[in-house]
């Protein structure tokens, strides 16, 4: 079960290393930071998708599931990253985009040419409703109608996100052989397992009865950018989102759907399929569903604490099946970064340390974001030229028809574009942060943070960097079988202000404390008798029973 144990980190290819320096990132600039992250610790990579695309959804529209985006490189480049990685102990996991493709997918050109074309049936198409327009009333998530308009052919077809991103009808056995084949080119490769986008959306109630929400697809995707962020109380954004279920989300079909994909990977030996879902059901029984899914209950808080953190452990730790898994993660490409979204404007760097340490010592596998080591924060789109994600042109069409003005909007995406969260790796302090030549225009700005030390060639240099700190807990957990795999106990189950836990295996015990606040906070417990393997306050041991926790102070001792 070498994905339990792993830490894993999350590759934007885009945005990570321009190799051949025309803005854009490609795969043989991530094996030219193959060194990088072999020297930080991880494990394993996962790469967001790499395929050709016209890019309409950054990659998340495929065109074609067995090749590599020209813009990224050739297959070629592709087999030399992946044994480069291998020859250096680290695994790969692929995007795998089952729910829909590109519609500029040939199979979607096929379909799309004529009724009776035999991948008609590939895709979701439907004859208009009762009134003439469109055959029900759901809706894409991205905002909108989920049905769009075929003139040619007369009727509608379905999609989940953005109208370029048709539904596949995975209720076609040739669909399911299709997608099968296209894991088997990349399994055969010698790829070490996928990623699953969206599962949840695979398929939909075939009897299409209208949603009975007072909701609409304006509530729908105002629920979905703004409501994370306080301007819907949660029960209410829930309450939006629940109307999908059972209808365009999470039907039953999709579990036997898991089984016989676990079945096809079990063929190979240790591949690992990863879902993106906090939803248990998909790891079967533990050996005939998924491997893992995420943890994503920490990532839609605004802030953490010890109580939401030990919340979350005690329930992810009890409802796990055997022999399945779980990942920690505190954002990806979908969501603002860790230092801006947990941070209280005052004491981000702290926090991050904070977050950080978490992730690193909790039990569940830890899912890094590229960036989120130096402390990259979001960054805020400047105009509506620079958006680069095609969800906010959706959400600035219907904003506008709303009546909201552009200086509202451009304001709103400065904060919620997922652009925020996938400006270029910052590498040093050239123009373009080494991502790209300087005089390029970047896919998107670099974030001028790069400037002020956030960036790996300065963070490499200072021990006492948030880079040195990722990378010596990455070597800590990665050396302490009680962090790696340990059990979880509470120490201290009542503070609010620090968070205090047991990992233990047979032969070890550790402790842990985080002192989520500004303030020293006093902690007894019985440190004499421990060895202190990691303080973030620079104590090297301890011999009284009460402590001060500095402020923010990360400690984790070892009891002998
Ligand atoms: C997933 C991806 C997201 C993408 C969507 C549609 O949620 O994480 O980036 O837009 O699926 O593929
Ligand atoms: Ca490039």
């Amino acid at each position: 079960m070498w994905w339990k144990n792993a830490v894993v980190y999350q590759i934007y290819p885009r945005s990570f290393a321009d190799a051949n320096g025309d803005g854009i990132g490609d795969i043989p600039g991530i094996t030219s930071k193959l060194d990088y992250l072999k020297w930080l610790g991880v494990d394993v990579l996962w790469i967001s998708p790499h395929y050709p695309s016209p890019q309409v959804d950054v990659g998340y529209d495929v065109a074609d599931y067995t090749d590599v985006n020209p813009e990224y490189g050739s297959l070629d480049d592709f087999r030399t990253m992946l044994n480069e990685a291998h020859a250096r102990g680290i695994r790969v996991i692929l995007d795998m985009v089952l729910n829909h493709t590109s519609d500029l997918h040939r199979w979607f050109i096929d379909s799309k040419s004529s009724k009776d074309n035999p991948k008609r049936d590939w895709y979701v198409w439907k004859d208009p409703g009762k009134d003439g327009g469109t055959p029900n009333n759901w809706d894409s998530i991205f905002g909108g109608s989920a049905w769009e308009w075929d003139e040619a052919t007369g009727q509608y077809y379905y999609h989940y996100f953005l109208k370029e991103q048709p539904d596949l009808n995975w209720r076609n056995p040739e669909v399911e052989k299709a997608m099968f084949d296209s894991m088997r080119f990349w399994l055969d490769m010698g790829v070490d397992g996928f990623r699953l986008d969206a599962i949840g959306t695979i398929f939909e109630d075939t009897g299409y009865p209208d949603h009975k929400s007072p909701y609409n697809a304006y509530d729908a995707i105002k629920a979905f950018w703004l409501g994370k962020e306080g301007d819907f109380d949660p029960e209410e954004v829930s309450q939006r989102f629940q109307w999908h279920f059972g209808l365009q989300q999470d039907l039953p079909e999709i579990h036997d759907l898991m089984k016989r994909m676990r079945q096809m990977i079990d063929e190979y030996d240790d591949r690992l399929l990863v879902g993106e879902t906090s939803d248990l059901k998909y790891l079967g029984k533990g050996d005939n569903q998924l491997h893992a899914v995420f943890n994503f209950d920490l990532l839609a808080k605004n802030r953490l604490s010890p109580e939401i953190v030990r919340q979350n452990q005690q329930k992810w730790l009890v409802s796990v099946p055997h022999g399945a898994w779980f990942g920690n993660t505190l954002n990806n490409h979908d969501q603002s970064r860790t230092k801006t979204h947990y941070g209280d404007g005052v004491h981000d760097a702290e926090l991050a340390r904070v977050s950080a340490a978490l992730m690193l010592t909790l039990s569940g596998t830890p899912y890094l974001y590229y960036g989120e080591e130096i402390g990259m924060k979001d960054y805020a789109v400047q105009s509506f030229d620079e958006v680069r994600d095609m969800v906010a042109a959706v959400y600035r069409r219907l904003m506008r028809e709303d009546g909201r003005s552009d200086e509202q909007i451009l304001k709103d995406l400065a904060t919620f574009s997922r652009d925020r969260c996938r400006t270029p790796m910052q590498w040093d302090d050239a123009p373009n942060a080494g991502f790209s030549p300087a005089d390029v225009q970047t896919w998107l700005p670099v974030h001028d943070s790069y400037a002020q030390g956030v960036n790996v060639a300065q963070q490499k240099q200072d021990e006492t960097s948030l880079l040195h700190f990722f990378r010596t807990l990455i070597h800590l957990r990665k050396t302490t079988p009680a962090l790696l795999e340990g059990s979880y106990a509470q120490i201290d189950p009542e503070s609010s202000e620090y968070l205090a836990y047991l990992r233990q295996t047979d032969d070890q015990t550790c402790a842990v404390f985080i002192n989520f606040t500004p303030d020293a906070q006093p902690v007894a417990y019985r440190f004499n008798g421990t060895k202190v393997l990691f303080s973030s306050g620079n104590r090297s041991s301890i011999d009284s029973v009460t402590i001060d926790l500095q402020p923010f102070e990360v400690l984790i001792v070892e009891l002998l």
